[in-house]
């Protein structure tokens, strides 16, 4: 069964980019002219989700705000005759999508927000994508199309992974896979951020899951762990013996925008791709590179 929900859970106080996300969401933080959010969200419409469920709390309402209608703007734009401007605008969200918001009162974790899309999804499969893990696959299919083809074809639950430096394993869910074939291979165990001498290997989680509905009731059953929040990966864990669940390789490079280091990197990669930015980001860079390079060059 295609996957056509997916969840968003941005309940989440994003601590590490304050003072901004005091007030900002930090779904709602700008690569060059798009939110966060927005890569996700066009990532799971490309892989034909048409209900999207974002998983909020009372602090997030421009979150909300971004995927309403915006009446005033769009009559000022139309009046202006703005058409490019409009499109942008209303191409937020393509009309045969809708977007449901359910209140995480209390973070209590990850695995918790994704319980609270419960009542929305139901029992069928969904796809659980993390907006500030931006994946970027400009020549191919999107991650989460990928990875849906391969929860059709297999009937299993498909988890994104990437290799990760040995010293890095505790800030991830770390598999332990059989032997991959092509992009794929079953997991056999998951552990969430173990020390690298703990780590069964390094293929780190990121931040795509297609989930059956199963995992609901395994989220029920599963206690606080690590940093005392609901783990999603430890109720993946524990559905292992009834589910077959697959970590998938995918094809894109994976930006990690939950870190300062990440967004910026974003940033400047999207900048360098932009159609009307990439030749003046380019020569701005180049000439505060060579500036750099000039300062530091008598010290040398
Ligand atoms: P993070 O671990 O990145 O936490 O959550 P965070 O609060 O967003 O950011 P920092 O670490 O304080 O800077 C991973 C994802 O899970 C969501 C977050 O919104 C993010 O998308 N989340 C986390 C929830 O929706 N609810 C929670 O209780 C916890």
């Amino acid at each position: 069964m295609r996957i056509r929900i997916a969840v968003f859970p941005v309940a989440g106080l994003g601590t590490r980019f304050l003072p901004a996300t005091k007030t900002v969401p930090k779904e709602m933080l700008p690569i060059v002219d798009k939110p966060l959010i927005q890569y996700a969200v066009d990532e799971a419409i490309e892989a034909g989700c048409d209900t999207l469920v974002f998983i909020t709390n009372r602090y997030k309402h421009a979150v909300a705000d971004y995927f309403d209608k915006a009446y005033e703007l769009e009559e000022k734009l139309a009046k202006a005759g703005k058409q490019e401007l409009l499109d942008v605008v209303r191409g937020v969200l393509p009309s045969h999508v809708r977007a449901i918001f359910v209140t995480q009162a209390e973070a209590l974790g990850l695995g918790h927000a994704v319980l609270c899309a419960e009542p929305v999804v139901g029992n069928q499969p969904f796809a659980v994508l993390l907006p500030d893990d931006l994946i970027w696959n400009p020549d191919g299919p999107g991650a989460l199309s990928q990875m849906a083809d391969l929860a059709e074809a297999e009937r299993a639950s498909v988890i994104a992974v990437q290799d990760v430096p040995l010293a890095q394993t505790s800030s991830y869910g770390i598999v332990d896979t059989d032997e991959f074939s092509g992009r794929d291979g079953r997991i056999k165990a998951m552990i969430e951020k173990p020390q690298p001498e703990k780590a069964p290997s390094t293929l780190g989680v990121v931040g795509r899951y297609i989930l059956q509905p199963g995992i609901f009731d395994a989220l029920r059953r599963t206690e606080r762990g690590s940093g005392g929040e609901i783990q999603l990966t430890d109720a993946i864990a524990s559905e292992l013996d009834r589910q077959k669940t697959l970590a998938y390789r995918f094809q894109g490079t994976r930006f990690d925008c939950g870190s300062h280091l990440g967004l910026i990197q974003a940033t400047i990669r999207f900048a360098l791709d932009h159609e009307k930015l990439s030749s003046a980001a380019s020569s701005y860079m180049q000439k505060v590179l060579d500036e750099l390079a000039h300062d530091d060059g008598p010290l040398q």
